[in-house]
Protein backbone atom coordinates (compact mmCIF):
# COMPACT_ATOMS: atom_id res chain seq x y z
CA UNK A 1 0.00 0.00 0.00
CA UNK A 2 1.54 3.54 -0.68
CA UNK A 3 2.36 5.38 2.65
CA UNK A 4 -0.78 8.20 2.48
CA UNK A 5 1.24 10.48 4.66
CA UNK A 6 3.58 11.17 1.65
CA UNK A 7 0.26 13.16 0.21
CA UNK A 8 0.04 15.30 2.77
CA UNK A 9 1.67 18.13 0.83
CA UNK A 10 -0.91 17.53 -2.07
CA UNK A 11 -3.79 17.49 -0.13
CA UNK A 12 -4.92 21.13 0.31
CA UNK A 13 -3.90 22.16 -3.14
CA UNK A 14 -6.04 19.02 -4.18
CA UNK A 15 -9.22 20.34 -2.69
CA UNK A 16 -8.47 23.81 -0.45
CA UNK A 17 -10.37 25.18 -3.46
CA UNK A 18 -13.12 23.55 -4.71
CA UNK A 19 -16.63 25.11 -4.29
CA UNK A 20 -19.90 23.91 -4.42
CA UNK A 21 -21.27 20.37 -4.11
CA UNK A 22 -18.50 18.39 -4.22
CA UNK A 23 -18.38 14.56 -4.43
CA UNK A 24 -15.56 12.64 -3.14
CA UNK A 25 -14.82 8.87 -4.00
CA UNK A 26 -13.25 6.49 -2.09
CA UNK A 27 -12.67 8.65 0.25
CA UNK A 28 -11.36 6.11 2.60
CA UNK A 29 -10.57 7.34 6.37
CA UNK A 30 -11.38 11.07 5.22
CA UNK A 31 -7.87 12.04 5.04
CA UNK A 32 -8.67 14.87 2.83
CA UNK A 33 -11.94 16.45 5.06
CA UNK A 34 -9.62 18.98 6.75
CA UNK A 35 -8.52 20.73 3.82
CA UNK A 36 -11.37 21.69 2.20
CA UNK A 37 -11.94 25.30 2.47
CA UNK A 38 -14.59 26.81 0.04
CA UNK A 39 -16.89 23.65 -0.71
CA UNK A 40 -20.73 24.42 0.21
CA UNK A 41 -21.51 20.54 1.21
CA UNK A 42 -19.01 17.57 0.51
CA UNK A 43 -20.91 14.22 0.02
CA UNK A 44 -18.03 11.08 0.01
CA UNK A 45 -18.70 7.08 -0.76
CA UNK A 46 -16.14 4.76 0.20
CA UNK A 47 -16.64 1.01 -0.08
CA UNK A 48 -15.02 -0.65 2.83
CA UNK A 49 -17.54 0.27 5.91
CA UNK A 50 -14.60 0.42 8.61
CA UNK A 51 -12.99 2.64 6.46
CA UNK A 52 -16.20 4.48 6.14
CA UNK A 53 -17.07 4.55 9.65
CA UNK A 54 -13.63 6.27 10.26
CA UNK A 55 -14.82 8.85 7.47
CA UNK A 56 -18.10 9.45 9.80
CA UNK A 57 -15.46 10.75 12.45
CA UNK A 58 -13.59 12.82 10.36
CA UNK A 59 -16.69 14.35 8.77
CA UNK A 60 -17.75 14.73 12.63
CA UNK A 61 -14.40 16.76 13.38
CA UNK A 62 -15.01 19.30 10.51
CA UNK A 63 -18.92 19.49 10.34
CA UNK A 64 -19.10 22.58 11.87
CA UNK A 65 -16.87 24.52 8.74
CA UNK A 66 -18.64 22.23 5.95
CA UNK A 67 -21.13 19.51 6.55
CA UNK A 68 -20.23 15.82 4.92
CA UNK A 69 -22.01 13.34 4.58
CA UNK A 70 -20.25 9.77 4.07
CA UNK A 71 -21.93 6.76 2.09
CA UNK A 72 -20.87 3.02 1.52
CA UNK A 73 -21.21 2.63 -1.58
CA UNK A 74 -18.50 1.86 -4.80
CA UNK A 75 -17.29 4.96 -7.46
CA UNK A 76 -18.82 1.85 -10.17
CA UNK A 77 -22.71 2.36 -8.47
CA UNK A 78 -22.97 5.85 -7.08
CA UNK A 79 -26.46 6.35 -4.89
CA UNK A 80 -26.93 9.75 -6.65
CA UNK A 81 -28.86 11.22 -9.19
CA UNK A 82 -27.48 12.83 -12.61
CA UNK A 83 -26.08 16.45 -12.46
CA UNK A 84 -26.02 16.44 -8.60
CA UNK A 85 -22.46 17.79 -8.55
CA UNK A 86 -19.92 20.62 -9.74
CA UNK A 87 -16.92 18.53 -8.70
CA UNK A 88 -15.71 15.17 -8.01
CA UNK A 89 -12.41 14.11 -6.46
CA UNK A 90 -10.66 11.27 -6.99
CA UNK A 91 -7.43 10.91 -4.72
CA UNK A 92 -5.21 7.89 -5.14
CA UNK A 93 -8.41 5.98 -5.75
CA UNK A 94 -8.10 4.74 -9.53
CA UNK A 95 -6.05 2.80 -9.25
CA UNK A 96 -7.99 0.27 -7.30
CA UNK A 97 -11.36 0.55 -8.33
CA UNK A 98 -12.85 -2.85 -9.99
CA UNK A 99 -13.91 -0.90 -13.41
CA UNK A 100 -12.33 2.21 -14.21
CA UNK A 101 -14.58 2.62 -17.35
CA UNK A 102 -17.78 2.30 -14.95
CA UNK A 103 -16.81 4.47 -12.80
CA UNK A 104 -16.02 6.83 -15.11
CA UNK A 105 -19.29 6.72 -16.55
CA UNK A 106 -20.76 7.02 -12.71
CA UNK A 107 -18.82 10.58 -12.71
CA UNK A 108 -20.12 11.67 -16.21
CA UNK A 109 -23.70 11.02 -15.06
CA UNK A 110 -23.47 12.87 -11.39
CA UNK A 111 -21.73 15.72 -12.50
CA UNK A 112 -23.46 18.67 -13.93
CA UNK A 113 -22.43 19.79 -17.37
CA UNK A 114 -19.51 21.62 -16.92
CA UNK A 115 -18.59 20.03 -14.00
CA UNK A 116 -14.82 19.17 -12.93
CA UNK A 117 -13.15 16.08 -12.08
CA UNK A 118 -10.12 16.19 -9.78
CA UNK A 119 -7.36 13.68 -9.79
CA UNK A 120 -3.99 12.94 -7.99
CA UNK A 121 -3.56 9.43 -8.92
CA UNK A 122 -1.03 6.94 -10.17
CA UNK A 123 -0.41 5.84 -13.55
CA UNK A 124 1.01 3.39 -16.16
CA UNK A 125 4.40 4.37 -16.46
CA UNK A 126 5.23 6.32 -19.51
CA UNK A 127 8.37 4.54 -20.60
CA UNK A 128 8.07 1.27 -22.50
CA UNK A 129 10.39 -0.44 -20.55
CA UNK A 130 8.42 0.33 -16.70
CA UNK A 131 5.22 0.44 -18.07
CA UNK A 132 6.03 -3.79 -19.03
CA UNK A 133 7.63 -3.95 -15.43
CA UNK A 134 4.10 -2.35 -13.97
CA UNK A 135 2.10 -4.47 -16.30
CA UNK A 136 4.37 -7.79 -15.18
CA UNK A 137 4.28 -6.78 -11.33
CA UNK A 138 1.08 -5.72 -10.70
CA UNK A 139 -0.85 -9.57 -10.85
CA UNK A 140 1.02 -9.90 -7.63
CA UNK A 141 0.69 -6.35 -6.06
CA UNK A 142 -2.51 -6.15 -6.32
CA UNK A 143 -2.99 -8.93 -4.39
CA UNK A 144 -1.26 -7.63 -1.25
CA UNK A 145 -2.19 -3.99 -1.89
CA UNK A 146 -5.69 -3.84 -1.99
CA UNK A 147 -6.49 -4.22 -5.40
CA UNK A 148 -3.65 -1.49 -6.45
CA UNK A 149 -2.65 -1.74 -10.24
CA UNK A 150 0.46 0.03 -11.08
CA UNK A 151 -0.46 -0.21 -14.92
CA UNK A 152 -3.53 1.79 -15.23
CA UNK A 153 -3.55 4.08 -18.23
CA UNK A 154 -6.34 6.30 -16.66
CA UNK A 155 -5.12 9.61 -18.41
CA UNK A 156 -5.61 7.77 -21.84
CA UNK A 157 -9.05 6.37 -20.35
CA UNK A 158 -10.22 9.88 -19.68
CA UNK A 159 -9.28 11.39 -23.38
CA UNK A 160 -11.20 8.48 -24.75
CA UNK A 161 -13.94 8.72 -23.21
CA UNK A 162 -13.58 12.95 -24.21
CA UNK A 163 -12.78 14.42 -21.56
CA UNK A 164 -10.19 17.12 -21.91
CA UNK A 165 -7.85 16.62 -19.41
CA UNK A 166 -5.39 19.32 -17.79
CA UNK A 167 -2.61 17.72 -16.27
CA UNK A 168 -1.80 20.43 -13.30
CA UNK A 169 1.55 18.13 -11.60
CA UNK A 170 3.33 15.20 -13.01
CA UNK A 171 6.15 13.30 -10.53
CA UNK A 172 7.12 10.28 -12.48
CA UNK A 173 3.86 8.05 -12.52
CA UNK A 174 1.74 10.37 -10.20
CA UNK A 175 -0.29 12.98 -11.92
CA UNK A 176 -2.45 15.56 -10.45
CA UNK A 177 -5.29 16.78 -13.14
CA UNK A 178 -8.20 18.50 -13.60
CA UNK A 179 -10.50 17.25 -16.18
CA UNK A 180 -14.10 18.44 -17.65
CA UNK A 181 -15.78 17.52 -20.79
C1 LIG B 1 -5.08 4.30 -1.45
S1 LIG B 1 -6.64 4.49 -0.68
C2 LIG B 1 -6.90 6.25 -0.86
C3 LIG B 1 -7.80 6.80 0.19
C4 LIG B 1 -8.03 8.33 0.12
N1 LIG B 1 -8.76 8.69 -1.07
C5 LIG B 1 -6.74 9.10 0.17
O1 LIG B 1 -6.58 10.04 -0.60
O2 LIG B 1 -5.89 8.79 1.04
C6 LIG B 1 -7.75 3.82 -1.91
C7 LIG B 1 -9.19 3.90 -1.49
O3 LIG B 1 -10.01 3.53 -2.60
C8 LIG B 1 -11.06 2.75 -2.10
N2 LIG B 1 -11.65 1.95 -3.19
C9 LIG B 1 -11.28 0.73 -3.62
N3 LIG B 1 -12.11 0.29 -4.59
C10 LIG B 1 -13.02 1.28 -4.78
C11 LIG B 1 -14.16 1.43 -5.62
N4 LIG B 1 -14.50 0.47 -6.48
N5 LIG B 1 -14.89 2.55 -5.51
C12 LIG B 1 -14.54 3.53 -4.64
N6 LIG B 1 -13.48 3.44 -3.82
C13 LIG B 1 -12.72 2.33 -3.88
C14 LIG B 1 -10.42 1.92 -1.03
O4 LIG B 1 -11.36 1.33 -0.14
C15 LIG B 1 -9.53 2.94 -0.36
O5 LIG B 1 -10.20 3.64 0.66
Amino acid sequence: MIPLKLFSNWRPGLVGDLSGTVLEIGAGTGVNFDYYRRAQVIHAIEPDSDRAREAEFAALEVRHKIPIYVKVAPAEALPYPDHHFDVVVSSLVFCSVNSQEQALAEIERVLRPGGELWMVEHVRPSTPILAWLAATVTPYWKKIAFNCHLDRPTLDLLQQRGWRVELRRRIGVFVKLRATR
